[in-house]
């Protein structure tokens, strides 16, 4: 419906521009909002506000004149100017029922075909292999998923790139301390059960023993100039790691598998020739021994220049440089229209600085869409970065575990005539879509406070109210013995609420849209909540099995059923699992 108006409404600048009222050079970007008070219509759009300048006219004059404008069409029942020129739309009833049908039909929820489908890679979850993930690895995670999915869903090719780092320094003194132990007790496997503990005893050393870190070193060295035996134990070590990462994300419920692995070390063979591309555009300049490139665009505070290292002194070479083989491969191989970043806020600048050199370079065409989807820090109710009871960075693992066990004493609160074992499962489900709901229902680019009080409630825009709701919707048809499917007769809204929840139902696809143009989950959260408190006005004013009339208890048991399957499938865009009962 949106899309609608906003054809409606371009179709009016041109005939404008015909006329003489707006100059040729203008193509603004049409805003169009949901108002929030329905007494201002389904939508309202700014507009006139933004071109009363260019036009040289007062703003509430080009507003009529806009209106004036606007094709005939059987989209609006009505338009209204109000306050200092906004523009309100009303739609017609038949237009929203007519959309709301569709939808009824559609598998997907009128979601798909939004026009030219796009190939997107989407870099997300990519931790470092050295140590275990931790809590700062739950964002990319769970927003990266939660983008792809949405992408998926709207029709496009979607590449899932889990960029780990599996090629550090670090590795050395991994490996050193690998083979110590190894010796002693044989079992890698079990060694490396915990990789914290593991990480933590191989720095101590480093730090602490020269010789030790000599080895390390040396064996960091042996492993980049491709030596048998390291390479054997680095295998083996990123094998468990990644077996740990599987783990996390199968608990999560990420569709992140082996094959989506893209790791550090699969550019190696491709640096030496980045360097050489840039230095045969003249864009490297040596800087005490170090191969670097410097921007204008990019300075320091003091106005000093900021260089982009590429390869160190002793020939090693950077994160940077396998970022910038990186983009080439998504570019090249990957035939990316779109590469999206899923990565800490704090990167801001590596990418910034990536994008840019990477285009100066022709590493990316000038049509690819480079995005750095930046996510702030998950902080305690202490307002520092969260931290596990010892003071240590969070496993990610015991947090999930910690989750589980908190929504199994919520559910048990509740009381239930289930079997312990439906309630196990209940509890993991709800424990884990409670920590996913939590992060992806905030704006990405804040930090948030983690509080498990406010997440595993019923209270609130959390994952148990939404998944609650769910099971609410679904009773209704047991109650009845009725499957979904099997209802028919036409949407009829008769009354205030019918129209608002059709209304709510009938936003769907433009929330996708936003979430999908923005990489912003939180619209989705913000909008499944809304749309739960929409059914729950519906339900308390509309009698839906005891209505008087066939046709309107039909329409409200369709009302019902798009209800629940839009709340289905914005959950499972989340990757959050629903439940058939509670
Ligand atoms: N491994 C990096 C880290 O943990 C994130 C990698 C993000 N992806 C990328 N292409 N640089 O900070």
């Amino acid at each position: 419906m949106k899309q609608q108006i906003e054809v409606l409404l371009q179709a009016a600048i041109e005939k404008l521009k015909q006329q003489g009222t707006l100059p040729a050079e203008v193509s603004p970007r049409i805003q169009l909002d949901r108002p929030r008070d329905k007494s201002h219509g389904d939508f309202a759009t700014n507009l006139a506000l933004m071109l009363a300048k260019p036009a040289k006219q007062n703003p509430r004059q080009l507003a009529e004149a806009i209106v004036a404008a606007l094709p005939a069409n059987d989209v609006l029942a009505a338009t209204d100017i109000a306050g200092p020129g906004f523009i309100n739309f009303s739609m017609n009833t038949a237009q929203l029922v007519n959309q709301l049908e569709q939808a009824w039909l559609d598998p997907q929820l009128n979601v798909g075909n939004t026009g030219a489908a796009q190939t997107i890679v989407i870099d997300y979850s990519s931790p470092n292999l050295a140590k275990e993930m931790h809590v700062g690895h739950l964002r990319s995670t769970i927003i990266g998923d939660a983008v792809a999915r949405t992408l998926e869903l709207q029709g496009h090719k979607v590449i899932r790139q889990n960029h780990v780092g599996d090629w550090g320094t670090q590795f050395g003194m991994l490996l050193a301390h690998m083979e110590d132990v190894k010796s002693e007790s044989g079992d890698a496997e079990l060694l490396l059960s915990d990789l914290e503990t593991f990480y933590k005893a191989a720095k101590k050393r480093f730090d602490a023993e020269p010789e030790f870190a000599n080895r390390a070193r040396s064996l960091v060295v042996k492993l980049q100039s491709g030596d048998q035996y390291c390479a054997g134990l680095w295998q083996q070590f990123i094998d468990i790691s990644l077996a740990h990462c599987q783990e996390v994300y199968d608990r999560l419920g990420v569709k992140l598998t082996r094959d989506d692995v893209m790791a550090e070390s699969a550019y190696n063979g491709e640096l030496h020739d980045i360097v050489k591309v840039l230095t045969e555009q003249g864009l490297l300049v040596e800087d005490q021994g170090a191969k670097c490139v410097f921007l204008d665009e990019f300075k320091g505070k003091e106005d000093e220049p900021l260089p982009i290292i590429v390869q160190k002194k002793d020939g090693g070479f950077l994160y940077a440089t396998t970022d910038l083989a990186a983009v080439r491969y998504r570019a090249e191989k990957l035939k990316a229209d779109r590469a999206i970043y899923v990565v800490d806020a704090r990167q801001a600048l590596h990418f910034n600085q990536i994008f840019t050199l990477a285009r100066k370079a022709n590493l990316a065409p000038v049509e690819m869409q480079l995005e750095h989807m930046g996510f702030g820090m998950v902080m305690g109710k202490d307002g520092r970065p969260f931290k596990s009871r010892d003071g240590g960075v969070t496993k990610l693992a015991d947090l999930l575990t910690e989750a589980e066990r908190r929504a199994q004493a919520l559910i048990a609160e509740k009381g239930s005539e289930m079997t312990t074992e439906e309630q196990a499962h209940i509890a993991s489900v709800v424990g884990i879509a409670s920590v996913k709901y939590a992060d992806l229902s905030k704006n990405r680019t804040s930090d948030y406070v983690f509080d498990w009080d406010s997440m595993i409630s019923f209270e609130g825009n959390t994952a148990p109210y939404l998944l609650y709701a769910f099971t609410r919707v679904n009773s209704i048809f047991q109650k009845a013995g009725l499957q979904q499917q099997d209802v028919d007769g036409t949407f009829e809204l008769i009354s205030a609420q019918d129209t608002a929840l059709a209304n709510k139902l009938a936003q769907f696809p433009e929330i996708i849209a936003t979430v999908g143009a923005k990489g912003m989950p939180h619209f989705l959260c913000g909008y499944l909540f809304e749309l739960a408190g929409a059914f729950s006005s519906f339900y308390e004013a509309c009698p839906i099995l005891s209505a008087e009339q066939e046709s309107v208890r039909n329409s409200r048991l369709k009302l019902a059923a798009l209800t629940a399957r839009t709340l289905e499938q914005g959950l499972n865009l989340l990757g959050i699992p629903t439940l058939q009962r509670m």
